[in-house]
């Protein structure tokens, strides 16, 4: 089985106040509950500590947005692995659609990101997903295969223990419009055969592959029961503590078969 796991991208959003109340409020919450999930919180790169401080010795995990993948050195404006390890970061989000639109980064890029985080044994969450145009172009699948494929090179089976793949379908993201249900779930599919097809069906079985795309508490529940959808990677709604503890809880109740 599956642990499900629920993180929040903050975006650049937020403040070091702003964000350390949420972050004490979501602290307060998991703390009490000990969900049946694991739950992580990534914040803008200058309140990684500050947000790590304020979730003290709750059970929830620290996440960066991005990295780059090389050693300390003239990198100017970059954020380095040897940091976040530094500052108590225990995983990354690596390949976000705003990274590959707005930042230009290719799949040749995140690799190198992804083969990098791993080397510093932190977790990877893996974005990929298609935009509109591919979706309505019946491009879906060849979008992700290429972005598995690139993302993922190099990587072996023993390394996918540390990658969680979301999947975010670009159209989804920061609309409102969520993907259904069986939309997420028969992508989510898809993707869990190709890791099959590509490693193994023991890697297929444990890899958890999040939704991410207008995640809200009101379709919360019905995602995450999908049975190839093991969480979410959520933005807009991780921003306030009144919505993302509903989803989190939404997932600690979801109930699946083996
Ligand atoms: P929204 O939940 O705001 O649509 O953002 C999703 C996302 O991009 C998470 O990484």
């Amino acid at each position: 089985m599956r642990r499900l796991f629920v993180a929040g991208n903050w975006k650049m959003n937020t403040t070091a106040a702003v964000g350390s109340a949420l972050a004490s409020a979501l602290a307060v919450e998991v703390s009490k509950s000990q969900p049946a999930v694991d739950v992580a919180v990534c914040p803008p790169s200058p309140y990684l500590s500050t947000i790590k401080a304020v979730l003290g010795t709750s059970p929830i995990y620290l996440g960066a947005q991005n990295a780059y993948f090389a050693a300390p050195g003239a990198f100017t404006g970059e954020v380095g692995l040897d940091m976040l390890v530094d500052v108590g970061c225990q995983c990354v989000i690596l390949g976000h659609s705003e990274r590959r639109a707005i930042f230009g980064e290719t799949d040749e890029l995140i690799n190198k990101k992804v083969a990098a985080t791993l080397q510093k044994e932190l977790g990877v969450i893996l974005c990929i997903g298609e935009l509109l145009a591919d979706r309505q172009g019946n491009k879906t699948e060849a979008v992700l295969e290429t972005q598995l494929t690139g993302g993922l090179a190099g990587i072996d089976a023993a390394a996918m223990k540390h990658i969680v793949l979301a999947y975010e379908p670009v159209w989804a993201i920061g609309t409102g419009v969520t993907a259904t249900p069986q939309q997420a779930q028969d992508t989510h599919k898809f993707i869990r055969n190709w890791l099959e097809k590509r490693y193994n069906a023991e890697v297929a079985a444990a890899t958890r592959i999040q939704y991410g795309g207008s995640v809200t508490p009101e379709t919360a529940a019905e995602l995450l029961s999908q049975p190839d959808v093991d969480g979410a990677l959520v933005g807009g709604a991780s921003l306030k503590a009144d919505k993302f503890i509903p989803i989190i809880q939404a997932a600690a109740a979801v109930k699946k078969s083996a």
